[in-house]
């Protein structure tokens, strides 16, 4: 039978989804999945069905999908030939249906829902997870309750109220808000599938298990995740830790947890070899999705990157804007600021000697860029205006790069 863990004081308890942090040490449950002679199902189409040993699911109903996961895995070499970079590639997450990772968390928490006879889902979000509740919400039929930050974009507010859920613009402390959100769920029947829910987590675990399988069954040397609450990056290092215990691998990669600097709190206490992470007062970045001050997965995610010998580091703005710009120009591929952190986090890196020239570097790039669109500054160059009869002098005037 599947149960939830606490990392911290090893305490079992029921599979609740209305109650997912430990009571003694205030920290995120996990699941834990006791399947034994855990096999994939490479006969089936979907990622959830195909990993299903691995989940905390008894089947899948495809009734609830639209289509996330089984995301590209992409060679970068053009970001390799530029700046001399070992193999590089992009665990491309912002084709999932609602244009980012988060679906596969939305995805994993609403089965569970429907499994369990829940009728209202919510979440507590600053955009990504606000408009993913809001589909796979809409696409099963429950009641869906979204509480969005105050100051998201206008972008995020279209595209999450289209599916109509009850959304309530919210003031005040985010760090409040998430803790509220829980105990009100409790006393009105809400399931909020939060950031660091378990289920929303185990989802996560399927990145990392398409990874595994799109490098033929070998374990990258580097995984780059952007950090923000914590949960995606604690999912994503759950899977192969499970790899591991089940014997499919030996090694873990190195995962490699990016935050922007104005909003860093998990990087300045692994930095600063802190066993907790202190809350900012303020989170000023460009990045906004991963703006979270009081990230609920802090403590957790500390301890398990420590366990598996990686790190977390942070980035400025200027070189977050940059990188995302490095990947549309030479790739082709728009993420939101939030994502580029990876490909930023990467160079710096690379300039300190720190990445061995034979690595296998998986970038996870988690938002598609159309969510963020009043943050690009195009150059100049890049909008001309002419009428038909002047349009081949100005093509003529244009430089050849
Ligand atoms: C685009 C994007 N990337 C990364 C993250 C970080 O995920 P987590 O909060 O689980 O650490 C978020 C969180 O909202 C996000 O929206
Ligand atoms: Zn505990």
């Amino acid at each position: 039978m599947d149960t939830f863990e606490c990392a911290f004081c090893q305490k079992t308890f029921p599979v609740d989804p209305f109650h997912t942090f430990c009571p003694e040490c205030q920290e995120p449950l996990l699941c834990k999945v006791p399947k034994s002679d855990k096999k994939f199902h490479h006969d089936k189409d979907s990622p959830l069905e195909i990993m299903l040993d691995f989940l905390p699911l008894d089947q899948v109903d495809q009734d609830l999908s639209l289509g996330e996961g089984n995301t590209p895995l992409l060679r970068l070499k053009n970001v390799e030939k530029n700046f001399q970079l070992p193999s590089l590639y992009a665990k491309n997450e912002t084709v999932n249906p609602s244009l980012s990772f988060k679906d596969r968390g939305t995805a994993l928490a609403t089965q569970k829902a429907i499994s369990l006879g829940i009728e209202r889902i919510g979440t507590v979000s600053t955009g990504n997870m606000a408009i993913s509740t809001a589909a796979y919400g809409a696409k099963a039929g429950l009641e869906t309750y979204v509480l969005i930050k105050e100051g998201a974009y206008r972008e995020i507010l279209n595209s999450t109220g289209i599916y109509d859920p009850v959304m309530i613009i919210v003031k005040g402390d985010y760090g409040e808000l998430f803790r509220r959100s829980l105990s009100l769920g409790k006393e009105k029947n809400i399931y909020f599938a939060n950031s660091v829910d378990p289920f929303r987590i185990e989802g996560y675990k399927v990145t990392s298990l398409e990874i595994f399988f799109q490098l033929n069954q070998k374990v990258p040397d580097f995984i780059f995740s952007p950090v923000s609450s914590g949960g995606h990056l604690i999912g994503l290092i759950k899977a192969f830790q499970e790899l591991q215990q089940h014997g499919f691998i030996t090694k873990l990669p190195h995962f490699v947890g990016v935050q922007a600097e104005g909003c860093s709190p998990i990087a300045k206490a692994f930095q600063q070899n802190k066993p907790s992470v202190e809350r900012m007062a303020k989170a000023e970045t460009i990045a906004n999705a991963i703006s979270n001050p009081d990230p609920p997965g802090g403590n957790l995610l500390l301890r398990m990157i420590r366990q598996a010998g990686g790190i977390i580091m942070s980035t400025p703005d200027e070189k977050i804007l940059e990188a995302q710009r490095i990947l549309s120009e030479l790739e082709g591929i728009f993420v939101q600021p939030a994502s580029a952190t990876t490909l930023a986090g990467l160079l710096k890196l690379t300039d300190q000697g720190k990445i061995d020239q034979e690595s296998r570097i998986i970038l996870i790039l988690t938002g598609h860029g159309m969510k963020g669109l009043d943050k690009i500054a195009l150059k100049d160059t890049h909008i001309m205006h002419s009428d038909i009869a002047d349009l081949e002098s100005i093509l003529e005037s244009v430089p050849s790069d």
